[in-house]
């Protein structure tokens, strides 16, 4: 049995703010923020959005272009770091709600930026036992975590929602590796401090996320450039194989970093961090998305995609479209 993506979708907030527009109120530039991270703009979610209303836009989608209906799904999977609400429902419980699927089973997996990969790991594996239809979602209100006065930090993150449901058949091809992986062991360069219980005598939580942004750059490179050396290895394939990288949209410079390492053209690795920005769990599958809509993936196409963030985790599929 082969597991394959079989339809995607996306949805971004109808409101666009450019550096331009931070720079009013921030000791910040257009220059500065684009020639460090290939960021102009960003989608930022209005007053009445949440992440589960921007989940249901882009499952809406991917299910229409899967041909599958919301009853059919063996379950939902929903990776988000910033939920409605704190801790519970589930993003994928509301979701589930919006879609009308009483009785499947739906849960949020939280593995920062690297949530969505996580979740088609464990859609996969899910799978192997129920091979009914499985929809992951990535959605985040990250603007909504941050300190408006922290420049590092501010001027790289957008909201929005991308969607993929996988459907199992036997026509070879569809996910072919997956790694998930992470490394706990450092003082955490990336953490929001929002009421979780660990206590911190003196420090109350702030509830906005912080970051070296310097040491995520670092390791981002290093696990980007492992991950698909190793999925190619495995499956006895090169750089030459794949058709497009899409990678998690963190820094454009991360992945000119990443294509200079291992002696390949940008033109194979997908970006649209531009016009986006950092989007955490729901920037993989955008890109996805935007990727195959614009005919950039094409059915028998060899694709990697990796993300990395806060944890540290970060994770990896090789996929024959
Ligand atoms: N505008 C102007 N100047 C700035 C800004 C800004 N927005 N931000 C920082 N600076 C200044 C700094 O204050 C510093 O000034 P100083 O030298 O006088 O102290 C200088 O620019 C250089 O700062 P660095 O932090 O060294 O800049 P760097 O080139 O490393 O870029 C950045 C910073 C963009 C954050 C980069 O490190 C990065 O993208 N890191 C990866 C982030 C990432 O991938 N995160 C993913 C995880 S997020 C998650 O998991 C939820």
């Amino acid at each position: 049995m082969f597991v394959h993506i079989a339809g995607t979708g996306s949805y971004l907030p109808k409101r666009i703010v450019t550096n331009d527009e931070i720079a009013q109120s921030l000791d910040t530039s257009d220059e500065w923020i684009f020639s460090h991270t290939g960021i102009h703009a960003r989608h930022i979610a209005s007053d009445d959005e949440q992440t589960s209303t921007m989940a249901y836009e882009a499952a809406v989608k991917a299910l229409e272009r899967a041909s599958v209906k919301p009853e059919e799904l063996g379950a939902i999977i929903v990776a988000s770091s910033t939920g409605d609400y704190y801790g519970y429902p589930s993003v994928a419980c509301l979701l589930q709600g919006r879609l009308g699927c009483k009785r499947v089973g739906a849960f949020d997996v939280q593995a920062a930026c690297s949530g969505f990969l996580y979740s088609l790991r464990i859609a996969y594996g899910l799978m192997q036992t129920d091979p009914r239809p499985v929809l992951v979602v990535g959605a985040e209100t990250m603007t909504r975590t941050l300190d408006w006065k922290d420049r590092n930090v501010c001027i790289l993150f957008g909201d929005g929602a991308g969607a993929a449901v996988l459907k199992a058949d036997d026509q070879p091809g569809g996910i072919l590796e997956m790694i998930i992986g992470a490394d706990g062991t450092a003082n955490p360069p990336v953490l929001q401090h929002t009421g979780g219980t660990l206590i911190v005598p003196g420090d109350p939580p702030e509830g906005k996320l912080r970051m070296n942004g310097r040491a995520v750059f670092n390791f981002a490179v290093k696990v980007f450039d492992e991950m698909i050396g190793e999925m190619l290895s495995r499956s006895g394939k090169t750089y030459d194989d794949l058709k497009l990288v899409v990678s998690h949209q963190a820094n454009a410079r991360i992945i000119e970093a990443v294509a200079r390492r291992v002696g390949q053209p940008m033109g194979k690795f997908f970006l649209n961090i531009e016009n986006v920005g950092n989007t955490s769990a729901a920037s993989v599958p955008i890109a996805l998305d935007e990727a195959v809509q614009r005919g950039a993936i094409q059915k028998g196409d060899l694709i990697a995609s990796v993300a990395f963030g806060a944890g540290l985790a970060y994770a990896g599929a090789l996929i024959r479209w």
